[in-house]
């Protein structure tokens, strides 16, 4: 029989018999309801692996008591097709016992990077994510790991991760694939209507405000995220959790410079809804 593609496999088992001898193999975790983004991710991970895995799981442990686990958007049928259409060949799919038995015990404690902007406003949820990450990959074992810059703490926290533990594989990021209004694309959009993701687009000229600044020479944090902030304050939906000029560190910066991992981040809440975004610096 012709091997179907992609294979969806749920226990760890069918995992590895699906990957035994297979070549380089890539993998793309998410928590599905998988839009753009996410098939970039996959498309540019079909070019360089022969096996390509992605996972889908809503983890309950990256969520806190208040927030969005039982709302999170869920559409199979729908990510069944993205995942066929990028060449994904594996979707792995485990459920909640599967990935935390009774008596799972362990977390994984990302210090420093994790701790500040989201690490602050969302407490445990990067416990959750560095945890769920590194089991995701013991049980693929892939040699190389896509993630968005998107979610830049997120990716700067598991860069950490992975370099502190040793975990053999390459952790690949790439850039925001955004909407034509400049909104970066997120399954967190879906809660927002069409009116409302065109409003949402003010974080991204808001980042893009700080970016010309920049560019212009300022560099002072204080100016720069000034200039962030006269956008944000034009539409009065916006709720600011934070807008923060970064190093490398995740540390907030007084004068700015110009290593080109500076960042500036912005979380906020619209229409009921947490969003966030984040650019890179670059000089003129
Ligand atoms: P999720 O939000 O589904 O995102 C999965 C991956 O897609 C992450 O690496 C994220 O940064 C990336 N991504 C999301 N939106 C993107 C966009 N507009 N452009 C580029 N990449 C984008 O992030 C998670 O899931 C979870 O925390 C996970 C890492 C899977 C752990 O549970």
């Amino acid at each position: 029989a012709l091997p179907v593609r992609p294979q969806v496999v749920r226990s760890p088992d069918d995992l590895r018999a699906a990957l035994a001898g297979r070549g380089r193999v890539g993998l793309v975790p998410t928590m599905g309801y998988l839009h753009d983004g996410h098939a970039t991710l996959m498309r540019r991970a079909r070019e360089v692996c022969d096996v390509l895995v992605v996972s889908i799981f809503v983890n309950p442990l990256q969520f806190g008591p208040s927030e969005d686990l039982a709302a999170y958007p869920r559409d199979l049928a729908r990510d069944l097709g993205v995942v066929e259409e990028a060449g994904v060949d594996v979707v792995f799919m485990p459920d909640v016992d599967t990935m935390y038995p009774p008596r799972f015990g362990t977390r994984v404690t990302v210090s420093g990077v994790s701790e500040g902007l989201d690490g602050a406003s969302r407490p445990g949820h990067f416990v959750g994510v560095a945890t769920v990450v590194l089991k995701l990959l013991n049980l693929v074992r892939p040699d190389v790991a896509f993630f968005g810059e998107k979610d830049w703490q997120q990716l700067t926290v598991l860069h950490q991760m992975v370099r502190d533990l040793n975990v053999p594989v390459e952790v690949v990021g790439l850039p925001t694939v955004r909407a034509g209004s400049g909104l970066a694309l997120s399954s967190r959009n879906s809660y927002l209507d069409a009116q409302q993701q065109a409003r949402a687009a003010v974080l991204s000229r808001a980042l893009m405000a700080v970016q010309a600044a920049y560019a212009g020479g300022e560099r002072e944090a204080a100016k720069l995220r000034q200039a962030g902030l006269d956008v944000l304050a034009q539409d009065g939906e916006v709720t600011l959790d934070y807008l923060s000029v970064v190093g490398r560190d995740m540390q907030e910066r007084e004068v700015v410079d110009n290593d080109p991992m500076t960042r500036v981040l912005v979380a906020a809440r619209m229409f009921g809804i947490r969003l966030i975004d984040n650019m890179p610096l670059v000089p003129a």
